[in-house]
Parts: structure tokens; C-alpha cells; sequence
């Protein structure tokens, strides 16, 4: 049977890092990518110990156009199929309108939006040949929104906006792409146990936000969903008396 690959951004911690246990656990080939190579090459040599998976590692960072481009080449002439594209990378931002630096909203954007979606137009190539070649599956992919992009949150403008347009990209996406095999799917949660949400710490205990193997999961199972299917958004709420709050 031909192994299947992913390429997911953001993978040297957090959810990223998560996901790519979980698809390493699930059999997939892997390219895992964040800007700071030592952490990264750590994990993937952890990763290839524990699960005997094949992993490249490609240090970029999504602010920039260039290694946006590098890396879907590398992670191209690398394997030369990609089942699943994870755009999981992603910065946070808070402060309201009033105060927030356009410098922040900058890169919050180029990071969050622009690079995902430069990232998916140069892979579709990609993505299209492969799900060719498995038609009953097609090709996937999945990028992380956020609650805050379906239900805004004080503070939280130029993430959530964002993060609604990731949302929205991946609708048209669908719309575009679902007939050639090729289906994406937002994943929207509140607060995730990680570094970014740390800065909550004081407001929601750890042990009241998602674990990011709760995020894992659901990609694994989208990633096995026929090419039949389009689930175009999950949102992924913390249990409580506030459904549709980060
Ligand atoms: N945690 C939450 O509460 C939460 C909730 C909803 C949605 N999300 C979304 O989920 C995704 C992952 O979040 P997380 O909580 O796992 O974040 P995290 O713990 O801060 O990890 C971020 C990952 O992205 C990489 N990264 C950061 N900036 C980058 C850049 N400019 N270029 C390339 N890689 C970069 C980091 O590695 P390097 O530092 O080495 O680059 C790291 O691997 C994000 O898109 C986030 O918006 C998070």
C-alpha cells in the first residue's frame, strides 16, 4: 500500500506537534516545519525513535513569502505526494481596536492568512495529482482557525478576523477543489493548552482548556473521510456554561 504523507506547519509544539504524533502514530510520512530548526529536529528525531516514521524537516517562516515557497518545494521533491496539507502555524494578537499596532495586525495576517493561502495555491498541484492517484480518499486539507473566528471575543479583533477569514477561504476552497478530490476543513476551538494560551492562565485554569490531542483526533478522522465528503468547519468548544466562548 503507498504511504501516505502530510505536510503541517507549526509542528515543533503545541497542537502542531500533537497533530503530527498522532499522524506519525496513524502511518503518514511527515514534513514538520516552524522557523526554529534545533527544536524541530528534535522532535523529528523523537518522532522517527518512537513511531518509526519518515520525517524531513524544513525550518521557514510563514511571515515570509519566500519560505512559504521553499518549503512547498522541499516537502515537493522530498516525497512527490502530499495527502494532507495541516496549515496549523498561527500567531495571536490581543488588544483592542483602539490600541492595537498596525505592525501586529501585519503579521498576524501575513502569518494567519496570507501564508496558508499561498501555501495551499502552490501545493494544489500536489494535492490534485494525489488525489488522482486515490480517488475513494482524495486529498485533504485542514488548517486551524479558532472559535474566535465564528463568534468574536473582546480583545481579540485582528486574530479573530483572521481567523472568520481562513474560515472563509477554505469555504471557497471546497467550492473550487471538492470536485478534483481535493476537501478542506477549518478547525475551530477555544483555548488549547498550549504556549499561546498561556497568557490565560489566569482566567482558565489548564485543566479547563482543550487538549490539543482533542484537536489531534478530529484531523485524524477527517483524514479518513472518503473524497465523497466536505466538512468545511468544526467547532471545538471547552465544556462549561459558555458554548460559544474562546
Ligand atoms: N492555543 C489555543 O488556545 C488555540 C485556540 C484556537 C486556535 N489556535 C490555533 O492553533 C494553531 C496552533 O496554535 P498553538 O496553540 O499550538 O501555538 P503555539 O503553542 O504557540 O505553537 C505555534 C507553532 O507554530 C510555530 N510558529 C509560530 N510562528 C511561526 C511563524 N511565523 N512561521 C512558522 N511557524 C511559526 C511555532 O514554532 P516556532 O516558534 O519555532 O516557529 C510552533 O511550532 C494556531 O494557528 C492558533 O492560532 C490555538
Amino acid at each position: 500500500m503507498t504511504k501516505r504523507v502530510a505536510l503541517i506547519t507549526g509542528a515543533s509544539r503545541g497542537i502542531g506537534a500533537a497533530i503530527a504524533r498522532a499522524l506519525a502514530e496513524d502511518g503518514y510520512s511527515l514534513t514538520l516545519s516552524a522557523r526554529h530548526e534545533p527544536e524541530l529536529q528534535a522532535f523529528a528525531q523523537t518522532l522517527r525513535e518512537q513511531t518509526g516514521t519518515d520525517v524531513h524537516v524544513v525550518a521557514a517562516n510563514m511571515a515570509h513569502e519566500d519560505d512559504v515557497r521553499r518549503l512547498a518545494t522541499a516537502h515537493a521533491g522530498e516525497f512527490d505526494r502530499l495527502d494532507l496539507l495541516v496549515l496549523n502555524a498561527g500567531v495571536g494578537a490581543s488588544g483592542t481596536v483602539a490600541e492595537l499596532l498596525m505592525k501586529r495586525f501585519d503579521l498576524v495576517h501575513a502569518v494567519n492568512l496570507r501564508a496558508p493561502y499561498l501555501l495551499v495555491s502552490q501545493s494544489l498541484p500536489l494535492l490534485r495529482k494525489t488525489a488522482t492517484s486515490d480517488p475513494q480518499r482524495g486529498a485533504k486539507i485542514v488548517a486551524l482557525s479558532s472559535i474566535t473566528g465564528v463568534v468574536s471575543e473582546p480583545q481579540l479583533a485582528a486574530y479573530g478576523a483572521s481567523k472568520a477569514a481562513l474560515i472563509s477561504l477554505y469555504e471557497t476552497l471546497n467550492l473550487e477543489e471538492s470536485g478534483n478530490g481535493v476537501a478542506a476543513t477549518a478547525i475551530s476551538p477555544g483555548y488549547v493548552d498550549t504556549d499561546m494560551a498561556a497568557w490565560q492562565e489566569e482566567h482558565i485554569s489548564r485543566s479547563d482548556m482543550l487538549p490539543a490531542s482533542d484537536v489531534a483526533e478530529l484531523v485524524v478522522a477527517v483524514s479518513r473521510l472518503s473524497s465523497r465528503a466536505v466538512v468545511p468547519n468544526i467547532v471545538l468548544s471547552r465544556r462549561g456554561d459558555q458554548l460559544w466562548r474562546a
